[in-house]
């Protein structure tokens, strides 16, 4: 599922950045993907998602 619209993000790709990476911050995450760059609206999920996947680590 597309979270990021703008630059066409998944939420997989999200979690393979987390788990690859140990990211756990929203910052982190986007030093290595550009989420949230263009309009901000998928921020809160892709928060939510790292969250999730945090939980999970
Ligand atoms: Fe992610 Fe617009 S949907 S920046």
């Amino acid at each position: 599922m597309y979270v990021c619209l703008c630059e066409a993000i998944t939420d997989k790709q999200i979690r393979d950045v987390a788990k690859k990476y140990q990211v756990t911050s929203l910052k982190g995450l986007r030093q290595i993907l550009p989420v949230g760059r263009e309009c901000g609206k998928c921020l809160k999920q892709a928060r939510e998602i790292l969250d999730e996947e945090c939980a999970i680590l």
